[in-house]
């Protein structure tokens, strides 16, 4: 059987550069705070109208392509994750299907937030190992700036996150030893609520126990109301604290699965690229492992927290800056809302 190999890794981050103080100018915040809670100095956001989820993505996945040695044309399917998409359906994956002049082969979007990289990865893998796709693109890609609130009132979420995109190519290998060694993928949905936007959405206020009920009227126009945009309620809803103490154990817990499952161990690892979610979960989550500086890459400091995006981001810049090298064991490590969590471990 084969193993599925990333052939060709690629990242894009938008050129405008927002620091922390930049956002003082929006709401009340400060550089220290954001630094000290979060470890984010800056972040990049899209160019307003110029720049979408899907042509950041294209641009990680020209990439990809040229470094995997392959062209648009030889892509057999795509899986696209995001949670900021282009439009609500179709998905971002058919877009980058035309926009890149591809043939008219599968095109899937995954919805796994910061999990989504890895459980695309996850998906493509099985294709590949089953001798179904030679060629197939994974990209994550985010443009929070677009549909973030820059007031006071969300200024916990709207520090945190940033734009950008990352793609992979997977094709077969059988050189023995060599690429995805395995992958883990769980979820618990018992807090689903709490790192969530529940507009617009068909749930009827079901789950929300202090939502405001929906006004009187028999079918349809309440998927997003007028009166839900007003009051903020469809803005993205984070409870910090909670996120922060599921994801260090979830952390850990889930890369010491994929050891195991290896008959391997911390010391093994040559690099850990952990989901950028805040630098102080990763140091925490490093210092678990009792890892080394040199064994761990982050740099949430420059882009933020791009969601599905920061996994292959911090990948490609991490193998570009030439920390990663053949033969090293890699292992991608994600939490995020749902919950969902999940790991690949690679042999590069
Ligand atoms: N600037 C200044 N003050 C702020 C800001 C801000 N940007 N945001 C919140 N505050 C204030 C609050 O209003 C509050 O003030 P109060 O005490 O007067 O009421 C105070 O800071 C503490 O607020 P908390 O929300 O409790 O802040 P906390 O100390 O928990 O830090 C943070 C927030 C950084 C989000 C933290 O909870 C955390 O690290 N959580 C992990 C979640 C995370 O990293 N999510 C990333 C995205 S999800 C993912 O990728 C998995």
């Amino acid at each position: 059987m084969y193993r599925s190999t990333i052939a060709g890794i690629g990242f894009y981050v938008p050129e405008n550069v927002y620091t922390n103080s930049d956002l003082t100018r929006f709401m009340e915040t400060s550089d220290e705070w954001i630094r000290e809670r979060t470890g984010i100095q800056e972040r990049r956001f899209a160019d307003r109208y110029g720049e979408t989820t899907t042509t950041m993505a294209i641009k990680a996945a020209e990439a990809a392509l040229e470094r995997a040695g392959t062209t648009a044309q030889d892509i057999d399917f795509i899986i696209f994750a995001t949670l900021t998409p282009d439009y609500y359906f179709p998905g971002c994956g058919v877009l980058l299907q035309r926009e890149m002049g591809m043939r008219e082969i599968g095109a899937l979007d995954v919805r796994n937030q910061c999990s989504g990289f890895v459980y695309a990865l996850s998906v493509a893998d099985q294709f590949i190992k089953t001798g179904m796709y030679k060629n197939i693109l994974v990209v994550g890609s985010e443009k929070h700036s677009f549909a973030m609130d820059f007031a006071t009132r969300s200024r916990n979420v709207s520090v945190i996150f940033g734009d950008g995109a990352g793609a992979a190519v997977l094709q077969p290998t059988e050189e023995p030893g060599k690429g995805i060694l395995s992958t883990h993928l769980h979820s618990d949905g018992a807090d689903a609520e709490l790192l969530a936007m529940y507009y617009p959405g068909a749930h009827a206020n079901k789950w929300l126990s202090d939502a405001k009920p929906f006004p009187e009227q028999e079918l349809g126009g309440l998927f997003l109301t007028a009166e839900q945009l007003e009051s903020g309620a469809a803005l993205p809803y984070m409870d910090g604290p909670a996120v922060f103490k599921k994801a260090v154990v979830k952390f850990p817990e889930v890369i010491k699965e994929a050891l195991a499952a290896n008959g391997l161990s911390e010391k093994d690892i040559d690099m850990l690229i952990p989901h950028q979610a805040n630098l102080r979960i990763s140091q925490y989550v490093q210092k678990l492992l009792g890892l080394s500086d040199s064994q761990v890459f982050n740099n949430i400091q420059k882009y933020g927290n791009t969601t599905a995006a920061s996994i292959p981001i911090a990948l490609s810049e991490a193998w570009e800056s030439g920390k990663i090298k053949s033969g090293d064991l890699i292992c991608l490590a994600a939490f995020g809302s749902g919950f969902t969590w999940a790991s690949a471990l690679i042999r590069w």
